[in-house]
């Protein structure tokens, strides 16, 4: 029934060719939270392959925007909290940020110095994996930390970006592969 969920899953995203940018064919995964049973077919997913795969997760680390739909889920799942990986300059105390680039241009990531702390074993989530930056930008952050990358999770990952090679040695987690 994983095949039959991925296929409900794969049903509800759209293309839409020429945004934001002519030439990038966009993966819109709104019609995933539209349907409840596609939403939780993903959390499924998800946190099987987390329970699976790793003894211990301190947090679910979700990536600005999208990462924020899907990783409060799957970190309830697990009994476990949510940290957020902001665009720059949202975030109230003390920060760290670093600088990245997207398929379809620049951005500055950051997180609460005090949001995680040395040693601890961390899944990164978001809806998507084109070029790697945004993840990678979220790796160099745990790092800056100290902080374990155990995975980087995606419902979406476009193979011909080759983002999961940017990525290593952390593993990737793809749902779909485009
Ligand atoms: C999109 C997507 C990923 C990222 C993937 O977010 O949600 O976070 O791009 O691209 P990359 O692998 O090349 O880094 P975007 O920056 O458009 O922001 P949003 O989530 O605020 O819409
Ligand atoms: N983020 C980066 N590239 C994307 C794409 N092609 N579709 C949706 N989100 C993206």
């Amino acid at each position: 029934e994983e095949d039959c969920r991925l296929k409900m899953i794969k049903s509800r995203i759209r293309d839409f060719p020429d945004f934001p940018k002519k030439g990038i064919l966009f993966r819109d995964i709104c019609p995933i939270l539209k349907d409840p049973g596609a939403l939780s077919a993903v959390t499924s997913l998800f946190e099987e392959h987390v329970r699976g795969q790793f003894q211990h997760v301190d947090f679910v680390v979700g990536l600005d925007a999208r990462g924020f739909l899907f990783g409060p889920l799957l970190a309830q799942r697990l009994g476990v909290g949510f940290v957020l990986v902001r665009k720059k300059g949202k975030l109230p105390g003390a920060t760290v940020s670093v600088a990245y680039d997207l398929e379809y241009g620049k951005a500055e990531a950051e997180i609460q110095e005090d949001a995680v702390s040395p040693g601890h074993k961390v899944i990164l989530i978001d809806d998507l994996l084109a070029t790697g930056g945004t993840l990678y930008a979220a790796c160099a952050l745990m790092h800056q930390r100290q902080v374990e990358v155990l995975s980087c999770l995606v419902v979406v990952e476009l193979k011909d970006l080759n983002g999961a090679d940017r990525l290593k040695p952390h593993p990737v987690y793809s749902l779909l592969q485009y």
